[in-house]
């Protein structure tokens, strides 16, 4: 896709699961892509995957609970590919499931930091950017979670709620200024993060759940995006897709 050729294209836990299938098929439509992680090793061997097939990527490594690492993230991506033209907001982690009164307060500290706090701070290094440099696009990874409720899960479904909120927010605070800002909120989807999960929900009982009947593949999440990104969704800002094999509906 010519849209995308030569562009620097930025997506944070990139190294496995949906990160990794988005870096990929960005670089297959000609992106520069930016793989961060705080996985060095399986993040290097996304970068070998996309160079192989002939793509271009770097591997830059980024806690994106840390501001400033975040901030250095965002001016190495440049520095190595120009300005950033496409963000994907993507790591995040599981978390423990409790009922709410059984939080640890640690436990809470962890997820808000990660899949909240750290979207804001990409988002807010990533718009600053775009500013400067005459616009871009940024899809956040959320969640179904982020749509409604998560019995045992509730800090994830707080943060995963936060997400939306800053994606609906910053894509009318930018929609005149050439950035548009969309979501993907993922059913349950094959990756590793789906391990934690307790033994009974897992197997056959999970895709019991999907109308579809399966699980989503990582790839499938990632067209997605990539279709939020380009220049097909020109007029869709401020949106939050599920993709879930029909599940938000059932
Ligand atoms: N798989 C699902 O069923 C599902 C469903 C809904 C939403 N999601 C969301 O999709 C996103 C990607 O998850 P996935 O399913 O591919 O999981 P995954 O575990 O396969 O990949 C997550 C990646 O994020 C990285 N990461 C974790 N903490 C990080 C941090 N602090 N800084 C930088 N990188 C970090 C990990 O190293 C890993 O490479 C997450 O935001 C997740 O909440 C997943």
């Amino acid at each position: 896709m010519e849209f995308f050729k030569n562009k620097c294209a930025v997506v944070t836990g990139a190294a496995i699961g949906i990160g990794q299938a988005t870096a990929i098929l960005l670089a297959q439509h000609g992106a520069k892509v930016i793989v961060s992680d705080i996985n060095k090793d399986a993040g290097n061997k996304t970068v070998k995957l996309i160079e192989n097939a002939g793509g271009t990527a770097k591997f830059i490594a980024c806690n994106v609970a840390k501001k400033e690492e975040v901030k250095e993230l965002m001016v190495q991506s440049i520095a190595a590919f120009g300005p950033i033209k496409f963000a994907i907001n993507n790591a995040g982690i599981g978390g423990k499931l409790a009922p709410t009164h059984e939080i640890k307060f640690e436990d809470w500290d962890k997820m808000i930091a990660i899949n909240l706090s750290g979207v804001f701070y990409c988002m807010r290094e990533e718009i600053s950017a775009m500013l400067h440099h005459g616009g871009g696009n940024i899809v956040n990874v959320a969640s179904l979670a982020g749509l409604g409720p998560v019995p045992r899960g509730n800090s994830y479904c707080a943060a995963k709620h936060g997400v939306v909120g800053l994606t609906r927010t910053a894509a009318v605070e930018y929609a005149k200024l050439a950035i548009r800002v969309n979501a993907v909120c993922p059913g349950w989807t094959e990756t590793a993060i789906l391990d934690n999960l307790p033994e009974e929900m897992l197997g056959n009982s999970l895709k019991n759940y999907v109308p579809m009947g399966r699980l989503g593949k990582p790839a499938e999440v990632a067209e997605t995006i990539v279709w939020l990104l380009g220049d097909k969704s020109s007029f869709v800002t401020g949106h939050c897709l599920a993709v879930d094999g029909g599940l938000k509906s059932s």
